[in-house]
């Protein structure tokens, strides 16, 4: 087998390059180690930039989204019993974030791909890259028990963090920046109508806590627990319990209880590589870099990793030269460096730190109160979560 670009990983980043390259003409071949049913059914983010929605728009494949997806212009942050709103389209110009969960994106994205006849190799076993420092690289994969090579030019690492593409550059070669966080995040679908149109995000004595929603029925819910957190140990009485405890006001906020559909815990990290390319091989999305989840910005970077790429791959398919190529980690990293500043402090301004004192504690009300009193605050809280603009 032979393709322009060999793409591993069918997750935002690769499926949304796999799109770009297509449009530009330039042949490609996605390889994904999972099911179809898997990957069109695992329960992520769900939060889509401005920049994001346009591009789906753009590329045709923003039909559903926009019929089914919810737009919001604003957000709550929510401390010491009480909501203040940030108001996005007022302080951005009128921009705004869309409410469209990642495994919707994902569909959307898979059955456009293949209508279009576009190559994706579900359930490719032992994916391995190879020669990646040559003119000619190559991805080895087993599909159905037999072993086949894809030869191509390039190779995008759209692996996620656990995959394999990054672990296959030399060692010594990437810088790792990366941190933990004390805490982790227990989250939850309810059968349960949204008890606010808006999502909410609260600081409590308790710790942090995240009401979002998937439609005008289902909620996603979030608590701050251990980053180890037993879920044994959170039958859904203890959740909402917890949950009502954070999210309560002085004027008697509560929230719409129901079904519990999906539990889990996600762990917290900030991580980069630099650089993220290496010979003819481009990491993007998760393969190169984590963001805490407060902020939804991990779908975003992801996309707008890959348009980067896109942009490159067409102007070297177009003219042979590389100079987009060459500065494709410069350029994204830059991006990169901006959404990890703005994720950490979202992260930092919402949860109890477990060596918090006093200070800190007054500290972080102080920033609170200032990001929802002074229009400069605000704004710059606002135009992180609608997305930064892209170079
Ligand atoms: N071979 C083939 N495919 C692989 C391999 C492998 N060795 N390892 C991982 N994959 C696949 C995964 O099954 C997944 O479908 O690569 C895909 C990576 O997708 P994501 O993890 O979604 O990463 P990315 O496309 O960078 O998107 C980042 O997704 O993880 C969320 O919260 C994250 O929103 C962020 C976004
Ligand atoms: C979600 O809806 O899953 C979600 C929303 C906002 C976040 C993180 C996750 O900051």
């Amino acid at each position: 087998m032979k393709t322009q670009v060999g793409i591993v990983g069918a997750g935002p980043a690769g499926l949304v390059l796999s799109h770009l390259l297509a449009q530009a003409g330039i042949s490609n071949a996605v390889l994904e180690m999972h099911t179809r049913p898997y990957i069109e059914e695992r329960v992520r983010a769900g939060v889509l930039e401005q920049g994001t929605v346009d591009l789906l728009n753009e590329l045709g494949l923003g039909e559903r989204m926009m019929r089914q997806g919810l737009m919001h212009y604003g957000i709550e942050l929510r401390f010491e019993g009480r909501g203040h709103r940030i108001d996005f389209a007022d302080l951005t110009g009128g921009k705004g974030v869309m409410i469209y969960a990642q495994h919707e994106v994902i569909k959307d994205l898979v059955s456009a791909r293949l209508a279009m006849e576009g190559e994706i190799v579900f359930e490719a076993r032992e994916v391995c890259v190879d020669r990646i420092e040559s003119e000619k690289p190559v991805i080895r994969f087993v599909k159905n028990g037999v072993a086949q090579e894809l030869e191509c030019n390039f190779i995008a690492g759209c692996d996620g963090f656990h995959g394999i593409c990054r672990d296959s550059i030399p060692k010594g070669v990437l810088k790792i920046h990366d941190r933990d966080y004390p805490f982790g995040w227990l989250g939850i679908l309810a059968e349960a109508p949204p008890a606010s149109h808006e999502l909410i995000y609260v600081n409590h004595e308790r710790g942090f806590g995240l009401m979002s929603m998937r439609s005008p029925k289902v909620s996603r819910l979030y608590l701050q627990c251990k980053p180890d957190e037993e879920l044994s140990e959170w039958p859904d009485e203890r959740i909402w319990e917890e949950l009502q405890k954070r999210f309560s006001t002085r004027d008697g906020f509560s929230l719409t209880e129901g079904p519990v559909i999906q539990k889990g815990v996600t762990g917290m990290r900030s991580f980069v590589v630099e650089p993220m390319q290496f010979g003819r091989m481009f990491l993007a999305g998760d393969s190169a870099h984590i963001v805490p989840p407060t902020g939804a910005k991990g779908l975003n970077l992801a996309v707008a990793d890959v348009r980067v790429l896109a942009a490159g791959l067409k102007e070297f398919y177009s003219s042979g030269k590389r100079e987009l190529l060459e500065r494709y980690s410069e350029i994204c990293l830059r991006r990169v460096w901006k959404v990890q500043r703005f994720s950490w402090w979202m992260t930092s301004l919402l949860h109890r730190f477990s060596n918090d004192n006093e200070f800190d504690r007054r500290r972080q009300l102080a920033e609170l109160d200032y990001v929802t009193s002074s229009r400069a605050a605000a704004t710059t809280l606002a135009e992180n979560y609608v997305g930064l603009p892209l170079e």
